[in-house]
């Protein structure tokens, strides 16, 4: 099975969230099934100065509707070992600039995003239709939310011959919503401007393109796909989800257990395993150490890595942070995102030296510490697709205490005597989301910290779950096999 895997980041390259960690990873994964995937991306700066060689192997006039631009053909490494095929798509005008991969420096989304990433969406449906410049074409081009959004759409007004489609949807708040003068701007058919189409509330809606085009839709866990069903969590776009609930596969992300593994780590200071526990102590007092916090083994120490937003309930963090220093225990934070939580954060660390540490900023370093040195991690998200991070922190023996929603419930087993019986506790959840509720999650961890043979129980339950990506792997493949076969013309 040919896969051209179409992604707007990758990790180690570009990277802002999960969707980098599972687009360098998932198709390490397809690969090892025997799968041929290839990814496609954009040529930001980061890009173009990580490929080790490049070869020109296209050229693109697509005027009047995008700057010229060429395919560059390269591989990401991933390891000394593994590597994957990687088209770049060079466009100096749209991609050659400093600044994020969304956002410029100020904070703001780029103004021409929409040509940006419906450059991205439109190379990848001509390399996966018989319009193709390329040999090598794909049987299912692999989407991966609103920024490769428009590939189906593209593909679907194609007359020829083309690859099945499906989107993954990492995440539905971003929707990749423009004026609805860029349909003709992106050179779409008029006709893909309807309520039966790409039109969301008079925009022009790259995601609900994907959403409605594609011939199959995954998420990222069980648990949101039947969420994004409903209100809230369907952002607008509930009522076409729950027609196509037919075409909807939930699947959970692994983890790349080659980069977060306590056992090879390279950013701990001491490395372990679910055997030799007690190696971890001595990341805990290096955290401590790093940020500032009280050197005290006794003293639970809670963790958390995320983007400071409404979606990860960093307001609700906030609430909770202080009560957990009176509690007495410690809190290890990193972070970037909202200017606004960032200061208050920033302040309540100033309030709370020895017990509350923040950093904020993309470290990556850190990250993996804090999830190693911490006895606990925190994960309040809102709503949460499938999130990684409660993966590495089980992975690392750290119990997280999380929301109850989409990945988060899919991932962490709540502890109660029937899961600590049959060995599948894993963390906390809770239900509410108040200060309150999570205090509560906070609380029964705490106890359950200070009985240490359950703590140890938990910690190694979680140490020794699955959460490779093989399993996921598979499941893409079915979806694939499944996409090909109805993709067949009758005669053949
Ligand atoms: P999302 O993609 O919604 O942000 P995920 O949990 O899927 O959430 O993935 C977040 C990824 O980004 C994880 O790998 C996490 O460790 C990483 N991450 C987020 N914020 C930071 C940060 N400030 N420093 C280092 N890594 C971070
Ligand atoms: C999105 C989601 C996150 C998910 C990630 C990778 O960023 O917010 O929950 O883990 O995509 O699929």
């Amino acid at each position: 099975i040919r896969v051209l895997f179409v992604t707007p980041e990758v990790f180690p390259l570009c990277k802002t969230g999960g969707l980098g960690d599972v687009s360098a990873a998932l198709p390490v994964a397809l690969r090892a099934l025997k799968m041929d995937a290839r990814l496609l991306l954009p040529g930001y700066p980061a890009v173009l100065a990580g490929l080790k060689s490049r070869r020109k192997v296209a050229t693109f006039d697509l005027q009047p509707h995008f700057p010229p631009a060429t395919l560059l053909s390269s591989r990401l490494q991933i390891n000394e070992s593994v590597s994957v095929p990687l088209y770049v798509i060079h466009c100096p005008a749209l991609y050659q600039r400093t600044g994020g991969i969304y956002l410029d420096d100020t904070g703001q989304d780029w103004p021409d995003n929409a040509q940006r990433f419906g450059l991205l969406s439109k190379i990848g449906a001509l390399l996966a239709s018989d319009a193709s410049p390329l040999a090598w074409v794909p049987d299912i081009v692999h989407c991966n939310d609103w920024q490769s959004g428009l590939t189906p759409a593209y593909l679907h007004f194609h007359s020829g011959k083309k690859a099945a489609s499906l989107i993954t949807l990492h995440n539905l708040a971003f929707q990749g919503n423009f004026p609805s003068d860029e349909v003709a701007k992106l050179g779409l058919p008029d006709e893909s401007f309807s309520m039966h189409g790409a039109e969301f509330y008079g925009n022009l809606s790259f995601l609900k393109a994907g959403i409605y085009y594609s011939d199959h839709i995954s998420t990222v866990s069980p648990g949101y796909a039947r969420e994004i069903q409903q209100e809230p969590l369907g952002f607008g776009l509930q009522g076409l989800l729950a027609k196509r609930s037919d075409d909807i596969t939930g699947i959970v992300n692994g983890i790349d257990t080659a980069i977060w593994n306590p056992a090879t780590d390279p950013y701990l200071v001491k490395k372990y395993t679910s055997r030799n526990l007690s190696a971890k102590a001595a990341n805990k007092l290096a955290l401590q150490q790093t940020m500032g916090l009280e050197n005290n083994q006794a003293i639970p120490l809670f963790g958390t890595v995320s983007r400071l937003t409404h979606q990860k309930g960093s307001d609700i963090m906030l609430q909770v942070a202080p009560m957990l220093a009176d509690l007495p225990a410690q809190l290890a934070l990193l972070g970037s995102g909202d200017a606004l939580l960032e200061q208050q954060l920033a302040a309540l660390a100033q309030a709370f030296p020895t017990k509350i540490a923040v950093r904020i900023g993309y470290d990556e370093a850190l990250s993996h510490l804090i999830n190693a040195g911490t006895d606990c991690f925190l994960m309040p998200s809102r709503f949460e697709p499938c999130g990684l991070n409660q993966m590495y922190s089980q992975h690392y023996g750290t119990p997280p205490v999380v929301h109850a929603t989409g990945g988060l419930m899919d991932t962490v087993v709540d502890l109660t005597p029937e899961t600590l019986a049959d060995k599948s506790a894993s963390g906390f959840h809770f239900h509410e989301m108040t200060a309150d509720s999570f205090m509560e999650g906070i609380k029964r961890a705490i106890n359950a910290y200070h009985n240490t043979r359950l703590w140890k129980n938990l910690q190694r339950n979680g140490m020794q779950k699955d959460f490779s990506w093989q399993a996921s792997a598979s499941a893409y493949q079915s979806i694939y096999s499944l996409l090909m076969q109805k993709n067949r013309p009758a005669s053949t």
